[in-house]
C-alpha cells in the first residue's frame, strides 16, 4: 500500500512531462494506464483517467468531448458563453496549448458556460482541467436547468500553476435544457478552463460497463478438462461447482437484537461474514456514566460473531459530530475531554486488539469537528496515530456521508476526503499504518447519481487505498430496489472497492430504512436484489455438462469452490477444491476419472 504511494508519487513527477506530448500527439495517457503499464501489469480497458495531482499541461478531453462543442478550444472561444458578469476570453500556454479564462467576475457563479439538452434517464459523465491565475480554491461544475435550479455536479480543489482535472456526473430525472457553468467561491480569482467533456450513456451501456468491469476485476476463467485415466477425453461428464468462500466482503451491520431474536440469528448467518455493528461499539453506548464502562452487549455480539465465523469493522472509536457525544462529554473543558478521550481509546482498542479487521477511528470527521474544536486542529491525527499505536494490525477507516452518494455536499466531496487523508497522514509515523477510505454510502431519494459515484471512486481509488462502502442503503421509495441493486452493482464493479457493508436488516431488528424482510421475516424487494446479488457473485451452485472433448468452460467470482465430477458410465465420482484467485491467465483443472 505505501509503495502504491510512493510509486504513484514518482509517476506523477514523470507523467508531468508526458502531458504536453500526450495533448499534442493526440493520445490518451492517463496516469493510471501508465502507472499500471510500467509496472508490469496489464493496462487492459483500465480506462479511469482521474488524477489525484495537478499537471503542467491538461490531458485531451475525454470521450472526445462528448456534447461539448469546442471541449478544447481550439475555435476560440466558439461555442462558449459568459454566464453572470466577468469578461471571457481564450488564452496560449507557452507550450501552445489553448484554453478558455474568465476574469473580472463578481460572483460566485460568474463564469463562461455552454448550453445542453439533457435527456431522461441518461448518466452523464462530466471531466474538464482547471487552474486559477493565483492560490487555489474549490471549482465546482453546476447544471442550471429549468431556469432556475442549479445541481452541483462534482468539485475539485484547483490551483495555480498546474492544471487539476475535475470528475464528476449528473444523471437527468426529466428532459430539459441546462446550461453548464462553474462556481468559484472567490470572485476574485480568474478560472481557467480546457479539455471540457460531457458524454451521455444510457442505462444498459452503463450496466454492461458495470458487467465488463466485474468481470475482469472479480472474476477469472476457469477451464476443467475432464478425462479418462489415460488421459482420452471423457464426453458428457457432470461438473457441480458451489462455491464456499467469497473473496468478496459483502456484509451487513448488525445490532443488538442478534443477541436475542433467533430468526434474526439465522437470517444474518446464512447470508453474510462481515458486519459492523450500528451502535453498540460507540462510546455513547459503552460508557453512558461517566467512569461507569459497560460492554456487556458489545462483547456478547462479538462472541456471536466469532462463534460464526464474521469479521467485524470496529465502529466507531470517536465520532466528530457533536450531537452524538456521550451526554457527560458535552460539557467537558478541553483538559477534562483530552483525558477522557485518551482513556476511552485505549480503553475500546485494547480490550478488542485482535478481534477486529478494521476501526473507523475518527467519524464523519469532514462534516464535524467536535474534538478539533476543543483540542486542536490535529485531533483526528492524533487519534489516528495511538489507534494505530494500540493496535497495529487492525485497518484504520476515514468514515463519511456524502462523498458519494451527494454532489451537492462540497464538504464531503472527493477532493476534500483527499486533502483530510492528507492531513492525518501527514507525519512519517503514519507510513505503516493500515489506512482506507470508508464512503457509507446513505443514498437518499431519488435515482442514485452513478456518474458522481464512479467519479468519486475513480479519484479516491488513484491515491491507492483501499475503498469500502461502509453503510449502504437507500431511503424508502417505490423504486427502492432497483436503485439499491444500481448501487451495490456500481460498488462491486469498481476496481478500487475491496468490500461493502449495508446498514440494512430485517424489520424485527428495528431497521426501517432498508428493510430487507418484513416482520414476518419475508424478504423484502430489496431484500430479494440483496439475496440475488449473493447468489450471482457466489456464482451459483451451477451444474454444467462437458462438451465433447470432455470440457468445462466457465468465469468464476474470485473465491473458494467445492466441485464434483461424475459420469453417467462410471460409477465413480471426483471431489475437488478449488481456489480462484485475482489473476488474468487461464485456470486450467485437469481432472482424470477412473473408470
Ligand atoms: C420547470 O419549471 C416549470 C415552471 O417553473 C414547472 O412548472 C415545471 O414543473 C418544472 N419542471 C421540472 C421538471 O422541474
Ligand atoms: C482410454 O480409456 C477408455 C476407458 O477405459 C477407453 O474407452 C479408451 O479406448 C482408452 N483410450 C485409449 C487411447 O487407450
Ligand atoms: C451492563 O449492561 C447490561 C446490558 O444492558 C446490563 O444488563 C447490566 O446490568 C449492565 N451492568 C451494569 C453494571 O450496569
Ligand atoms: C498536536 O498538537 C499538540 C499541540 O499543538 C501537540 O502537543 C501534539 O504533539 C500534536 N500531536 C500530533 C500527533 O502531532
Ligand atoms: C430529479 O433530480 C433532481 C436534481 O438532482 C432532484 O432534486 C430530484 O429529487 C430528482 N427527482 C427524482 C424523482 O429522482
Ligand atoms: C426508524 O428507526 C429509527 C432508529 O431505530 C427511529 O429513530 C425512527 O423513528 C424510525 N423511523 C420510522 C419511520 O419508524
Ligand atoms: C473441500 O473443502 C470442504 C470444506 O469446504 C471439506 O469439507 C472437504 O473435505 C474438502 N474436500 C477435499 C477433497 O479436499
Amino acid at each position: 500500500m505505501h509503495c502504491i504511494r510512493e510509486v504513484l508519487y514518482n509517476i506523477m513527477m514523470i507523467s508531468d512531462k508526458m502531458k504536453v506530448a500526450a495533448k499534442c500527439c493526440n493520445l490518451f495517457f492517463t496516469t493510471t494506464s501508465f502507472l499500471l503499464l510500467i509496472s508490469g501489469v496489464h493496462s487492459l480497458d483500465y480506462d479511469y483517467s482521474a488524477t489525484i495531482e495537478c499537471m503542467k499541461e491538461p490531458q485531451r478531453a475525454q470521450y472526445g468531448g462528448g456534447i461539448i462543442v469546442n471541449s478544447e478550444f481550439e475555435h476560440n472561444i466558439e461555442g462558449w458563453t459568459v454566464f453572470g458578469n466577468g469578461k471571457i476570453e481564450e488564452h496560449i500556454s507557452n507550450d501552445g496549448n489553448r484554453f478558455i479564462v474568465v476574469r473580472n467576475r463578481t460572483q460566485t457563479l460568474d463564469s463562461f458556460s455552454q448550453k445542453v439538452q439533457l435527456k431522461k434517464g441518461l448518466i452523464y459523465m462530466f471531466s474538464a482541467w482547471f487552474q486559477l491565475n493565483e492560490g487555489s480554491d474549490m471549482v465546482s461544475v453546476v447544471f442550471k436547468t429549468n431556469g432556475s435550479e442549479l445541481i452541483h455536479g462534482g468539485h475539485v480543489i484547483a490551483k495555480h500553476g498546474c492544471w487539476s482535472l475535475l470528475k464528476g456526473g449528473i444523471v437527468a430525472n426529466f428532459s430539459t435544457p441546462a446550461e453548464i457553468l462553474f462556481e468559484s467561491n472567490n470572485p476574485s480569482v480568474e478560472i481557467w478552463a480546457d479539455s471540457v467533456s460531457l458524454q451521455p450513456f444510457t442505462k444498459e451501456e452503463w450496466r454492461s460497463h458495470q458487467d465488463n468491469n466485474i468481470e475482469r476485476v472479480r472474476k477469472r476463467k476457469v477451464r476443467f478438462h475432464v478425462t479418462h485415466v489415460n488421459e482420452t477425453a471423457l464426453e458428457g461428464a457432470t461438473i457441480i461447482i458451489k462455491q464456499t468462500k467469497s473473496d468478496f466482503p459483502f456484509g451487513c451491520g448488525m445490532n443488538h437484537y442478534i443477541l436475542t431474536n433467533n430468526d434474526y440469528q439465522k437470517w444474518f448467518v446464512s447470508r453474510f461474514k462481515y458486519t459492523t455493528f450500528t451502535n453498540e461499539m460507540k462510546w455513547y453506548s459503552t460508557e453512558k456514566i461517566q467512569g461507569q464502562e459497560n460492554y456487556t452487549i458489545a462483547d456478547g455480539m462479538l462472541l456471536f460473531t466469532k462463534q460464526n465465523g464474521i469479521s467485524v469493522r470496529g465502529h466507531n472509536i470517536f465520532w466528530d459530530d457533536t450531537k452524538y457525544q456521550p451526554e457527560w462529554v458535552k460539557s467537558l473543558s478541553p483538559d477534562e475531554l483530552r483525558e477522557a478521550a485518551e482513556k476511552r481509546i485505549k480503553s475500546v482498542v485494547s480490550r478488542y486488539k485482535g478481534d477486529l479487521i478494521a476501526w473507523d477511528v475518527m467519524n464523519e470527521n469532514l462534516h464535524f469537528h467536535f474534538y478539533e474544536d476543543k483540542l486542536g486542529k490535529n485531533a483526528s491525527e492524533s487519534y489516528y496515530l495511538k489507534s494505530h499505536e494500540l493496535d497495529p494490525k487492525s485497518t484504520k477507516f476515514m468514515n463519511e456521508y456524502n462523498t458519494i452518494e451527494y454532489s451537492g455536499d462540497k464538504d464531503a466531496s472527493p477532493a476534500n476526503y483527499y486533502k483530510k487523508i492528507s492531513e492525518i497522514l501527514q507525519s512519517g509515523e503514519a507510513t505503516e499504518m493500515p489506512f482506507a477510505i470508508g464512503l457509507q454510502g446513505h443514498f437518499a431519494s431519488g435515482q442514485p447519481n452513478l456518474a458522481y459515484m464512479r467519479s468519486g471512486l475513480d479519484f479516491l481509488g488513484d491515491i491507492g487505498f483501499p475503498i469500502w462502502l461502509t453503510e449502504t442503503s437507500v431511503d424508502p421509495q417505490p423504486e427502492q430496489a432497483k436503485y439499491f441493486e444500481e448501487i451495490l452493482r456500481e460498488g462491486y464493479s469498481h476496481s478500487a472497492v475491496e468490500g461493502i457493508i449495508m446498514f440494512a436488516g430485517p424489520a424485527q431488528a428495528g431497521f426501517n430504512s432498508t428493510l430487507l424482510a418484513d416482520a414476518n421475516f419475508q424478504t423484502t424487494s430489496t431484500g430479494q436484489v440483496v439475496d440475488n446479488l449473493i447468489y450471482e457473485w457466489g456464482t451459483g451452485p451451477k451444474t454444467i455438462l462437458a462438451d465433447s472433448r470432455g470440457i468445462v468452460d466457465i468465469s468464476l467470482h474470485h473465491g473458494d469452490y467445492d466441485v464434483t465430477v461424475t459420469h453417467p458410465l462410471t460409477q465413480y465420482s471426483k471431489k475437488l477444491n478449488i481456489s480462484v484467485r485475482k489473476g488474468f491467465s487461464q485456470e486450467n483443472i485437469h481432472v482424470k476419472m477412473h473408470a
